[in-house]
């Protein structure tokens, strides 16, 4: 048992006290004014049914939350079990896109085939939130497929036990 105030000396601890929560994973893209944009980001959430809004978080330190914050379309893509290697891929860099099954949308924005989910989103707020802007989007259009989705987990991706 571990018990702690987060702060400077706890910064490890606290991260793998969030790392308890495990999540889904998505890929959000968007066009940037150098072209094409994705980041890796497990702090999607679903906000609200009637307006349909979600939010995600960006780390402000990273070189691509300019780019999601003044961008005014995004598509958030809810990965599959089987799409551990694009999780990666979009956590090293933002703006490699060749090799990928991609397309791009009505308002320009790159569209990842192979996805379980995909939310086309226009940007509605821009909070603050700490060392991470806080990014929440209207849903435009959803496509769903059938599917297992990507885990993750304690730094580490997964797929899901059903226990029925
Ligand atoms: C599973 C996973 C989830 C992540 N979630 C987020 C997130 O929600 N927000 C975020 O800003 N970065 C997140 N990251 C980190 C980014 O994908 C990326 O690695 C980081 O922004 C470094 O990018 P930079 O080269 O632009 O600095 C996540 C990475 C992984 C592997």
């Amino acid at each position: 048992m571990t018990s702690f105030k987060p702060g400077p000396d706890t910064r490890r601890l606290f991260r793998d006290a969030l790392g308890t929560f495990g999540t889904g994973v998505t890929i959000v893209t968007t066009r940037g004014p150098d072209g094409p944009c994705g980041i890796t980001a497990n702090s999607f959430a679903s906000v609200s049914l009637d307006p349909p809004l979600v939010l995600w978080s960006v780390d402000v330190g990273s070189d691509r939350a300019r780019i999601f914050c003044d961008a005014t379309h995004s598509a958030i893509h809810v990965l599959g079990a089987h799409q551990s290697d694009t999780a990666r891929h979009f956590a090293k860099s933002g703006h490699r896109f060749e090799g990928l099954d991609w397309s791009e949308g009505e308002t320009n924005v790159p569209l990842l085939h192979g996805a379980l989910c995909r939310f086309d989103c226009e940007t509605v707020a821009v909070h603050d939130g700490g060392d991470h802007k806080i990014l929440v989007s209207k849903v435009l259009h959803t496509t769903l497929a059938p599917g297992e989705p990507l885990l993750f987990h304690g730094g580490r991706f997964g797929r899901i036990h059903h226990h029925d």
